[in-house]
């Protein structure tokens, strides 16, 4: 089979609520494939209450869960299938730590030091592990016999 590091691997990205209200979507998607991304799947959605707490589900326990769902319910957020060799981990580095004020100073030119207002609302989500990416593509996204990711009926 194919050498790992080139297979082609998915991810999902979000264009968070601040992200899509500070009209960053163009810019984002532009640094998607100018670091050789396709995107195979896309759809803006407004999620609701219900949906983003089965979506974070692994942070339930978390403190900052309320405000996090609050957010994310808050406006339209853009979910993305994006393909490349590596892409999950690729994508993770392109848009740096999860605190944009850190991102700032540790990684300027990542997305969330460039998009990103506060730990919050940090601009863009990315898979954490390919299992990760698995899971929150069919979340979201069935898959084609062509291997495109298009959106589920009821969304
Ligand atoms: S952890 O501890 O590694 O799971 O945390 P992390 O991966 O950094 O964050 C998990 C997701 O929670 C969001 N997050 C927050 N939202 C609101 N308020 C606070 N304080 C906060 N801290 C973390 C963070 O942006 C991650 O969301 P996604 O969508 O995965 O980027």
């Amino acid at each position: 089979s194919a050498d790992s590091s080139t297979e082609t691997e998915r991810t999902l990205a979000i264009i968070k609520p601040d992200g899509v209200s500070g009209n960053h979507t163009n810019s984002v998607k532009e640094t998607i494939l100018n670091h050789g991304f396709k995107i195979t799947g896309e759809s803006f959605i407004q999620f609701d209450e219900d949906r983003v707490k089965s979506f974070y589900a692994e942070h339930s326990s978390r403190s900052f869960f309320p405000s996090l769902v609050e957010y994310m319910t808050s406006g339209p957020v853009l979910i993305m299938v994006l393909e490349k060799g590596n892409a999950v981990a690729d994508w993770r580095a392109l848009i740096g730590p999860t605190d944009p004020l850190k991102a700032k100073v540790t990684h300027p030119h990542s997305v969330r030091a460039i998009c990103g207002l506060n730990l919050q609302n940090n601009c863009v989500h990315g898979s954490d592990s390919p299992q990760s990416a698995s899971r929150e593509i069919s979340f979201f996204f069935k898959t084609t016999s062509s291997g495109h990711a298009s959106q589920h009926d009821e969304l």
